[in-house]
């Protein structure tokens, strides 16, 4: 890219991104049934920078969002961080219980909805088709805007997708937020909005004071990268990979971890999340596990509140190669049954 485009690429970049980066994302957008232009995204670093800009731009010390109950660990500590009250919705195996949401809606009244409809961050779970629905209707009829984290949507493995909430909504509430960072490489920082009229344009606003724009020569390189065709193919080949790799992690748990132990096998995305037997919680394996060289994110990082988080783990079955999984397993599981022992 530097060899083809010479030093312009030095240069500060437009702050909405690279245009045709922001061009061919539509496209990949498009062929994927969300229909998107270059001119409703805007390039962001990373989608954890997208949801800050999101959160900062419409919501104020003191306002509530609402999350998904268990949720990404790294949203909540930066909602916590913004002064924001907090207030969650359970998940259960059909992502997050949209039926619980009214009765929250008219006591909190959030100033913002922030959702994983896809391979939910940590349970795995999807929103279903029923649920998606309710919950844009719900979006529209309070006025709630909603901030659609769809990080990691283009890695199913089983089954068939679900529509977007953004491709569900007519009225502009669902702003869109997605990444590169899973799909191919979270090193590249980048990742983008997709949203409509004035709050793409007070949005780009937001980036442009926070960082001046991203850097140049990372979305050029992407740009140089990205063609449905190509990026069509990786996925393919992510998705045969990562669902051996998903599987051989299933099997190594039924093999190795003592009875009691519970998870459901996710149809998409990196995390397996399994609850351990009896009174169990991460407090009680962690060291054994750092010892066996095993790491994985305790449950308790991902709720609101504290109460029995920690008896859940978050398992990533999409960065190691299959025998490294069936090693992991058989060590952790010998440390869940160790762990047991001196509990009982
Ligand atoms: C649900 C979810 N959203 C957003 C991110 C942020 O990723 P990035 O900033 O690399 O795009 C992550 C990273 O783990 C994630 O799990």
């Amino acid at each position: 890219v530097i060899r083809r485009e010479g030093e312009r690429i030095f240069d500060y970049e437009d702050p909405q991104g690279f245009e045709p980066l922001r061009r061919s994302i539509a496209q990949v957008l498009c062929s994927q049934g969300l229909g998107a232009t270059a001119n409703r995204i805007l390039v962001t670093s990373g989608s954890q920078q997208a949801i800050s800009l999101v959160a900062r731009l419409l919501l104020r010390e003191g306002d509530t969002v609402l999350v998904e109950e268990p949720s990404y660990g790294a949203a909540l500590r930066l909602f916590r961080a913004e002064g924001l009250r907090i207030v969650g919705v359970p998940v259960d195996r059909d992502g997050m219980r949209v039926e619980e949401m009214e009765p929250l809606l008219q006591r909190h009244r959030p100033g913002l909805l922030y959702c994983t409809p896809n391979f939910q961050n940590p349970t795995g779970t999807c929103l279903s088709a029923p649920r998606r629905l309710r919950l844009v209707e719900l979006a529209v009829r309070y006025n709630l805007p909603v901030l659609e984290d769809d990080y990691v949507g283009d890695l199913r493995y089983d089954g068939r997708a679900l529509p977007c909430l953004k491709a569900l909504d007519r009225s502009g509430a669902v702003i869109y937020v997605s990444t590169f960072s899973k799909m191919l490489m979270p090193g590249l920082r980048i990742g983008f909005i997709l949203a409509d009229g004035p709050v793409l344009a007070l949005l780009t606003d937001r980036k442009r004071t926070t960082d001046l724009s991203s850097a140049s020569l990372p979305q050029r390189v992407l740009c140089a990268y990205l063609s449905v065709g190509r990026y069509r193919r990786h996925l393919r080949r992510c998705r045969a990979l990562y669902r051996g790799r998903r599987d051989a992690m299933a099997a190594g748990i039924r093999r190795w971890f003592p009875a009691g132990t519970s998870f459901a096998v996710p149809a998409g995305g990196l995390f397996l999340w399994a609850r351990l037997p009896g009174g169990l919680r991460c407090r009680d394996i962690a060291r054994g596990a750092a010892e066996a060289g095993v790491a994985f994110r305790p449950g308790r990082e991902s709720f609101v509140g504290e109460a029995g988080g920690d008896r859940w783990m978050r398992l990533n079955f999409a960065a190691n190669d299959v025998p490294v999984i069936e090693e992991g397993m058989r060590r952790l599981g010998l440390c869940v049954r160790a762990a047991r022992r001196a509990a009982a």
